[in-house]
């Protein structure tokens, strides 16, 4: 679809007529040898005006104009996060019914979080980066960072949990994984996009330290470490001002101080002003739905902000060529770094590589929240039947959600896996339960699966208890989905407990057979009322096209849990700050009382204690967490200290468990939570195997923002480094100070 020119000789530059050059003499910003910047100004310099305004606003639903007269390709984007997108029609959200768009589904961002574990986060980047090289793709909108600040965000199942410093060290693998690919990651939304009610305008209100320590880390960490060569300006504002063209934001914070040199995309009708668009650092626009534009008009792409109105002001001087160079370079530098690589590798989809990448990162990010009696996982040679309850063991979750959904290559449904992992060796009976949401289809794809029952909610209720007094054991799966109001794009959750009646029927199922195991395929905290009653959970996320496989792996015991929460779930929702503070979903503005305490820092500042902490997760194996301890008592400014524990596997079975590293300072003048996640290490060890884990502390990890003097500071005094494998299951503690 894209070639270039590839030689093109050129009157020697020596001036005059010149010889000509020789065949193999290209032109600079044609020469994979010459250095990035040569061939930006190489490029810059033979471009009209109007060439150079083209580069910055899109040409389609997700393609922007190249250079055809230099032989500088477009730029195409795809969706999303956890897979890419079928292609659709030129200028429509509609699928274009390609056939050879079919792609592996990876599992949902807040699952790879749950793994803590870098090493699945590189993985998962190769992987999805793999899948948009082989389809042709240039910028890949995502991964997304956003923080969860409470449980009824729609969009909390794309993003990587509530805490900044896991957020971070999850983020950059990816952005490096893709990159590798010769694709940009476009990290968004930049920034404080954590609700979708209201989402196009609403107006956050948040104080500097909050947004420096909990809502910004992960997209500085994506940029500074992750050297990302996109990021995708949010819908919301932020001090009254758009954040896709917002000066604070992109001009002061992430050119300025991150130094970015990559490309400020807006969200998709993100922009709404020529001016500030020019002015407050945005590169280039999508998906506007500029003055008196419907929808698919022939010239709606020469009405965007950054097209013709654009044109106009540098002509009559009004808009500076300087700036528009600038977005031009950033423009070229991201097509070099891609659609003119030619050294990037070619890429795959649907490999077996990546079928077995995404079952291995589900199997690996769900997290057992209860096990007593150890009821999972379920002995196959002592079972004769299982019964198998719950809408989300048969619906597909790869389909809906909003942008993120796919067209996948194939599915496997928590049913299809739990039956393709017994064989004959166990009969399955499977019983609905409830009916929840019967839609299999979303922007042109359809699961082709009829959902529709006509039973009454009594009678589904009976057949299930039915099955389940006649099975050895019994596995619930439900939880939410990819429907409106659900975990979806657009909307938040309307209420915090389980839809559709599940809670009556996990509690009739728990009457029924006390072997019962509930599984949950969603991306949000939810209420359990009936915990109590219920002998294990376990979170198994939307987990993609190997979900069924993935979750067999887990409740027949191949796979030995190993995910941890990231991010709390409350008992109820008011002990959410944003919930308690009443700030959410607020209305043209929404103000983020609860500042910097969220998730764990604000139930740890208040005492609340959570229905499953933050960091939370169970194993099939038991881990004992020992001897806490420091190499010295001090720090000084410019040392580090060095924070060590054994762990070993005290169980029969091999496994991983993840030892995180929390620092609480003692004495600071400014507030602060009880303690902060400021490292981890997930250790895989035989039974019996034992390793030590050592965590190096420099004052850098201690500092806090100083809103007053606009400032980090690591303040001298006391701090505590807490060790434990949850944030409420701390196994041991060492003081220390800071000179
Ligand atoms: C959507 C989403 C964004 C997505 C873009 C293109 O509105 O907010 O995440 O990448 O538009 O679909």
């Amino acid at each position: 679809m894209k070639n270039i020119s590839l030689l093109m000789t050129f009157a020697s530059m020596s001036g005059g007529c010149g010889r000509a050059s020789t065949e193999t003499d290209v032109a600079p910003y044609l020469d994979e040898d010459q250095p990035l910047d040569i061939r930006v100004e190489d490029a810059l310099s033979r471009m009209t005006l109007e060439e150079k305004v083209a580069l910055l606003h899109a040409q389609s639903k997700f393609s922007s104009a190249g250079v055809p007269r230099l032989g500088i390709p477009e730029v195409w984007c795809t969706d999303g996060p956890h897979g890419i997108r079928a292609e659709v029609l030129w200028d429509e959200w509609e699928q274009a019914g390609w056939t050879n768009d079919s792609c592996t589904a990876f599992p949902a961002l807040t699952c790879l979080a749950a793994t803590w574990n870098p090493e699945m986060s590189a993985l998962y980047g190769k992987s999805v980066g793999e899948e948009a090289r082989y389809r042709e793709k240039d910028v890949l909108l995502g991964p997304g960072v956003n923080i969860y600040r409470m449980p009824l965000n729609g969009r909390n199942f794309e993003y990587m949990g509530e805490d900044p410093f896991l957020s971070s060290r999850m983020v950059v693998p990816y952005v490096r994984g893709v990159q590798a690919n010769g694709v940009a990651a476009c990290v968004k939304h930049f920034a404080l996009n954590n609700q979708e009610t209201n989402r196009q305008q609403v107006n956050v209100v948040v104080d500097d330290r909050a947004l420096r320590e909990i809502y910004l880390p992960a997209f500085r960490a994506a940029v500074e470490e992750g050297k990302a060569w996109a990021v995708m300006g949010s819908y919301n504002r932020y001090k009254g001002e758009f954040c896709c063209h917002n000066h604070y934001l992109l001009n002061e914070i992430l050119k300025g101080e991150w130094n970015f040199d990559g490309v400020v995309i807006s969200d998709w009708g993100g922009v709404h002003d020529t001016k500030q668009a020019i002015e407050n650092g945005l590169d280039m626009e999508f998906g506007s739905w500029t003055d008196g534009l419907t929808w698919g008009a022939s010239n709606a792409y020469d009405n965007y902000y950054l097209a013709r109105p654009y044109l106009e002001l540098l002509r009559s001087g009004e808009a500076s060529e300087a700036t528009l160079d600038d977005k031009a370079r950033r423009v070229l530098r991201l097509i070099f770094r891609t659609a003119m690589n030619r050294r990037k590798p070619f890429g795959s989809l649907n490999s077996p590589e990546h079928i077995a990448a995404a079952r291995r990162i589900a199997g690996e990010g769900m997290v057992l929240l209860k096990n007593d009696n150890g009821v999972l996982p379920f002995d196959m040679s002592q079972l004769k039947t299982i019964a198998v309850i719950g809408e989300n063991a048969v619906k597909m979750m790869t389909v809906g959600g909003g942008s993120s959904s796919l067209k996948v290559h194939h599915e496997c449904t928590p049913l299809e896996g739990i039956r393709a992992a017994v064989g004959n060796r166990v009969k399955v009976l499977y019983e609905r339960g409830y009916v929840g949401d019967v839609t299999t289809s979303y922007n042109g794809v359809d699961s082709g699966q009829d959902l529709a029952d006509s039973r009454t909610s009594g009678q589904l209720l009976a057949d299930a208890v039915a099955a389940a007094r006649q099975a050895d054991a019994v596995l619930f799966v439900g939880g939410l989905n990819k429907s409106d109001y659900q975990d979806c794009e657009g909307a938040d959750r309307r209420e915090y407990g389980l839809p559709y009646g599940q809670d009556a029927v996990i509690e009739a199922l728990a009457a029924a057979n006390p072997r019962l195991a509930v599984v949950f395929v969603s991306g949000n905290a939810v209420a359990m009322p009936w915990i109590d009653r219920v002998p294990a959970v376990l979170e198994a996320w939307f987990s993609g096209s190997e979900a069924g496989n993935a979750l067999a792996d887990v409740v027949f015991g191949a796979v030995n849990p190993s995910g941890k929460l990231p991010f709390t779930f409350p008992v109820r929702l008011e002990d959410n700050g944003a919930i308690a503070m009443g700030e959410f979903p607020g209305d043209d503005t929404v103000t983020y009382r609860e500042g910097l305490f969220v998730g764990y820092r604000w139930h740890e500042a208040r005492q609340i204690a959570p229905l499953f902490a933050f960091g939370h997760g169970l194993s099939y194996t038991t881990f004992d967490v020992s001897d806490v301890r420091s190499d010295r008592a001090s720090l000084s400014a410019k040392g580090r200290i060095r924070i060590s524990a054994e762990v070993t596997n005290t169980g029969d079975m091999a496994g991983a468990e993840v030892v995180q590293l929390y620092i609480g300072d003692e004495e600071s003048s400014l507030p602060r939570p009880v303690k902060e996640l400021k490292g981890f290490r997930k250790v895989f060890l035989a039974p019996g195997e034992h390793q030590t884990v050592t965590f190096d502390i420099t004052p850098d990890l201690l500092q806090y923002y100083d809103d007053t003097k606009a400032a980090w500071v690591a303040e001298p005094g006391a701090f505590t480094a807490y060790v434990g494998t949850a944030s409420d299951n701390i196994c041991g503690t060492v003081g220390f100070t800071l000179e």
